[in-house]
């Protein structure tokens, strides 16, 4: 397994551009599935979720061409298969985002169900509820979903989800759009990247209302045609380089980004001390102010509120921060794996239930470390760009799932970090 080799306490100084959010292009490639036209994605970004889900379209029957990097090609007239395998979804759970489209075109899909991972149970038991709603006969079989439309399609209904699900959402909308009458979503998912699927799929003839609201409209058509879209930039590796900036007391310009989709984070970083500027609607100007960093609480929440995949990062940069902080995870029951690979590096964190208090400011050191998941991985990386002396981080397949060529990045940008592949 590669690592990365960093050598800390070098200020991260230059331009950064941000890639196209992981979490937009997976449903937004499992959309594709919905037409037997040509949907063209532009500014998909090159990381292992997205060469998992193009293969997982390729194993349906779909072909994806991709001409130049970012650039994705799909037609999905010949799927003749319904089948999302085990191999497949349990290295990327993302794949159930599957079920919602095979389902509303060819009324029949079989999904392998999705173990837990790192951060936690993870079940699809609201998606699996929803698709019922819709008329769906749903059953589990060895550990595979299977569900079919007793007349080949669904029915429009009234859907409340119990707790907010942002792949439950994306499933219910494309599983609603080739319905007959209307579907609303009550308690619907409110982050950008529903916005981006419904605009994609209002471009594919979609007719959707409400995305970014708790309040969904879906009015099934008969069939969906071909678009071409361009993926919104990922709010989350934006925030995790203004994070970058500030634990190393640089100064980055960001750029490609989409401020207003990180709003609660940019009000919380700049409330502890980060100097954010919006140079304009595409770009961050990001550094340390002179009076160092505060320690602030912080809770996960649902969007527009601060997002549980800035919680590691938020955290390293606590350590960094003069006084006490609260970070309390209310999404995920078991998302602080980070947390022992900090206190190794002199971090001086407690856990209590799903709050973790960090007592700042302490000096970090390099150490040998190794990745859990995405987001920890993050995290550990931010604490190696600021401890002093090297810090190994192993496991790092984990980050490259969803950063885009982090290392180059990052080396543009000043910092001693290298791939020592094993
Ligand atoms: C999406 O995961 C993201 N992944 C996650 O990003 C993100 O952390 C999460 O939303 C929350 O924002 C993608 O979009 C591909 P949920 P998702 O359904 O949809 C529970 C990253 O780092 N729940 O919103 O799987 C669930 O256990 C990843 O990029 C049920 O109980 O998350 C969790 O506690 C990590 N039953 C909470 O709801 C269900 O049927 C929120 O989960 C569905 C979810």
């Amino acid at each position: 397994m590669d690592k990365f080799l960093i050598r800390g306490g070098r200020p991260l100084t230059g331009s950064v551009r941000i890639s196209g959010a992981k979490n937009s292009a997976l449903p937004c490639l499992a959309a594709a599935l919905l037409s037997s036209e040509t949907v063209t994605l532009h500014n998909v970004p090159y990381v292992k979720d997205l060469i998992t889900q193009r293969r997982l379209l390729e194993d349906l029957g779909a072909t994806v061409l991709t001409p130049e990097i970012g650039t994705n090609i799909i037609s999905a007239g010949n799927v003749d298969t319904f089948e999302a395998p085990y191999e497949l979804v349990r290295t990327m759970r993302a794949s159930v985002l599957a079920l919602g489209p095979l389902l509303a075109r060819f009324g029949k899909a079989k999904v392998s169900l999705p173990g837990g991972c790192a951060i936690g149970t993870r079940p699809i038991d609201l998606h699996l509820k929803a698709f019922e709603q819709l008329g769906a006969n749903v059953s589990l079989e060895s550990g595979d979903v299977v569900a079919t439309a007793p007349k080949g399609r669904l029915t429009g209904a009234e859907i409340e989800f119990e707790k907010v699900t942002v792949t439950g959402t994306e499933n219910v909308m494309m599983a609603a759009s080739l319905a007959t009458s209307v579907t609303t979503i009550r308690n619907a998912a409110c982050e950008p990247e529903i916005e981006d699927l419904a605009d994609l799929m209002s471009k594919m003839g979609a007719k959707i209302s409400g995305a970014g609201t708790p309040v969904m409209t879906i009015e099934g058509v008969e069939a969906l045609g071909s678009a071409e879209h361009s993926i919104i930039p990922d709010r989350i590796e934006t925030g995790t380089f203004i994070v970058a900036a500030a634990i190393t007391e640089g100064e980055l310009e960001i750029r490609d980004c989409r401020p207003e989709h990180l709003v609660a984070v940019i009000e919380q970083l700049r409330a502890i001390g980060v100097d954010i500027n919006e140079k304009d609607k595409t770009t961050l100007d990001v550094k340390k102010a002179a009076g160092g960093l505060k320690a602030k609480d912080v809770v996960t929440e649902p969007h527009p509120l601060f997002p549980t995949d800035m919680q590691a990062q938020y955290m390293t940069l606590m350590t960094q921060a003069e006084g006490t902080s609260n970070i309390t995870e209310t999404i995920f029951e078991n998302r602080f794996m980070h947390v022992g690979e900090l206190i190794r590096m002199g971090a001086d964190i407690s856990i209590s239930g799903n709050t973790a208090t960090v007592r700042g400011k302490t000096p970090l050191t390099g150490a040998k470390v190794i990745a859990s998941d995405l987001r920890a991985s993050a995290s550990l990386v931010l604490a190696g760009l600021c401890a002093k002396g090297e810090t190994f981080i192993d496991r790092v397949y984990h980050i490259d799932r969803g950063y885009e060529t982090i290392v180059r990045k990052l080396k543009a940008v000043g910092a001693d970090i290298e791939r020592i592949k094993e």
